[in-house]
């Protein structure tokens, strides 16, 4: 489409990398896009999207009915830079009949699968204590009791939400690394089972017999705090927690407290309950980083070019459809 003036605008809060600007660029719509590299304040985003076609935000934005009444009637779609849409009213969205699609790229089922798997093997083999134990001068000769570790071989992961992630997740640990695997969601999958060879179970059998225990389900009312004491009192003494799902699905006080008692082994987290802050009351004076049986990772569990490229293709992609008349390719439901 060549550009005009009428050329449907589409605003971008924070700059994301090139393809999916290019996508949307090919088709001659005007790219706006918050000029700080910083996430847009809620006043500068009701100010930038009024009168756009389509808003492309990022997990960081709360996209509410007062986001989608400063936009105005010329806005047909919301594609959120993220394969989770909890920072979204998808109420809000419908009263106005906005479709909202999400970014589920294989690239970041795979990337996030990657990042996981990660954390769970630094979290067995104590990589992260270990490399802070090097580069603090304590070695001084090697021990057969120093740092030691356990294998992931033959031991239990527990996925908690059998998505495209948790799947991923799962077919690595059990083809790859040679683990067990029981898995919880809210249907069994049997497809899944015959490729991988999973166990459906329920969730307190899973987390009672798990090694890992690996968290994969969107953030919804009813997975808020999921995870809390009564589900650490049912966990092994040896077992690992790894969130790299959404924070507030794992009660991040009774986490501290499953620590603190040395109820669990440790956990691996890349988000957080009070996100960006890593503690969400500093009062009692525990901190998630005081713990060295405790990895933590910014929110980069997607963080590799390809799955940000592809976020960034499909979130376009699905602006491209809407604004063409068609059916978005990926509604977030
Ligand atoms: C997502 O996509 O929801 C991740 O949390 C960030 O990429």
């Amino acid at each position: 489409m060549p550009r005009s003036s009428k050329a449907p605008v589409v605003f971008i809060t924070r700059r994301i990398p090139s393809e999916g600007i290019e996508l949307l660029e090919e088709q001659g719509y005007t790219v706006k896009m918050y000029g700080k590299d910083q996430a847009i304040t809620r006043s500068e985003l009701l100010k930038q999207v009024k009168g756009v076609d389509a808003l492309l935000p990022l997990l960081t934005d709360k996209i509410d009915e007062e986001v989608i009444q400063a936009a105005g009637p010329s806005l047909k779609i919301i594609a959120n830079y993220a394969v989770g849409f909890d920072n979204i009213d998808l109420e809000a969205a419908k009263k106005y009949n906005l479709p909202v699609t999400n970014a589920p790229a294989p690239e970041v089922s795979e990337s996030v699968a990657e990042h996981t798997i990660t954390l769970m093997l630094a979290l067995a083999h104590r990589i992260v204590e270990s490399d802070t134990f090097a580069r603090s001068g304590k070695y001084t000769g090697w021990s057969p009791s120093l740092l030691v570790g356990t294998d992931l071989r033959n031991k239990t992961l527990g996925i908690i939400g059998l998505g495209r992630i948790g799947y991923a997740v799962a077919r690595r640990a059990v083809l790859g690394l040679g683990m067990r695997c029981l898995y919880n969601t809210p249907r069994r999958d049997s497809a899944f089972e015959k490729e991988v060879g999973g166990t459906f179970t329920s969730l307190d059998h899973l987390l009672q017999e798990s090694d890992v225990i690996s968290v994969h389900v969107p953030l919804l009312p009813s997975t808020r705090h999921l995870l809390s004491t009564d589900a650490f009192s049912l966990m092994k003494q040896t077992a690992f927690l790894v969130n790299t799902a959404r924070g507030p699905i794992v009660d991040e006080k009774a986490l501290l407290r499953a620590l603190k008692t040395k109820r669990i082994a440790g956990a691996a987290l890349d988000v957080f309950e009070c996100e960006p802050a890593i503690d969400c009351d500093l009062k009692d004076r525990l901190s998630l980083a005081a713990f060295p049986n405790v990895i933590l990772t910014p929110h980069t569990a997607s963080g590799t070019i390809e799955a940000r490229q592809a976020m960034g293709r499909l979130a376009a992609q699905n602006i491209i459809a809407v604004l063409s008349g068609r059916a978005p390719l990926t509604p977030a439901k």
